[in-house]
């Protein structure tokens, strides 16, 4: 079991040699379905973790007005140059996503969570929770695909439905949480799409 919680600088290791096992190379596909049944509410959005940022580039393409965030430098220089190569607009933070300062409070119609949940450690998840709760807008909503690894120790650490379901309780109404056909290959029956709605 691995039981070493991952510095900043090991993420940012990742990016130097180029060892990206996570990354899908695309948007998740259960996100483009998403869209096209009219599920992701429009307009200021915030993708946490974002890492080479192929969410944030669907939803700049989109019409959304993106942020996106990480801590690794890698992660924010590949996004910031592809953004610029396709002329889109997004603002990148190349920051620690949990210590956004209040002026990003009450702000974000959607957080849009790819692989950020199951990168940090599962002390944090209540923080994440809070987080997420204090930068969205009142009925704001967090859509996420949620990593069941099935396995001990991580990153990337399991997400099991009950897990979801009581850290998110308290500050969220759960409206979808299942699996999906539509999961990238690596991913079938591996992860769960949920959509949760922040409580008023
Ligand atoms: C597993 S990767 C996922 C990247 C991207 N979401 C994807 O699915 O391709 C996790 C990312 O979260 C970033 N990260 C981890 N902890 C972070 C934190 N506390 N604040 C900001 N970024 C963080 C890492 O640098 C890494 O790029």
């Amino acid at each position: 079991m691995t039981e070493k919680e991952y510095s900043r600088e090991d993420w940012q290791g990742h990016y130097e040699s180029n060892d990206l096992g996570w990354d899908l190379g695309q948007v998740a596909p259960p996100f483009v379905s998403l869209w096209e049944e009219k599920k992701l509410p429009v307009g200021k959005a915030l993708v946490p973790g974002c890492g080479r940022g192929h969410e944030v580039i669907f939803l700049a393409e989109n019409g959304f007005e993106v942020t996106a965030i990480d801590f690794s430098k890698g992660a924010v220089t590949y996004l910031e140059r592809v953004l610029e190569e396709r002329r889109l607009n997004g603002r990148v933070l190349h920051q620690d996503f949990f210590g956004l300062d209040n002026s990003h409070d009450g702000v974000y119609d959607l957080v849009l969570e790819q692989t950020f949940f199951c990168a940090i450690s599962p002390r944090q998840r209540q923080d994440y929770v809070l987080n997420v709760a204090r930068i969205l807008k009142p009925g704001g909503m967090l859509v996420g695909l949620f990593y069941h690894t099935d396995k001990e120790g991580g990153p990337p650490y399991n997400t099991t439905r009950e897990d979801i379901e009581m850290n998110f309780a308290m500050s969220f109404e759960v409206q979808e949480l299942n699996k999906t056909s539509l999961s990238a290959e690596q991913r079938k029956d591996k992860e769960w799409l949920c959509i949760l709605k922040k409580k008023d």
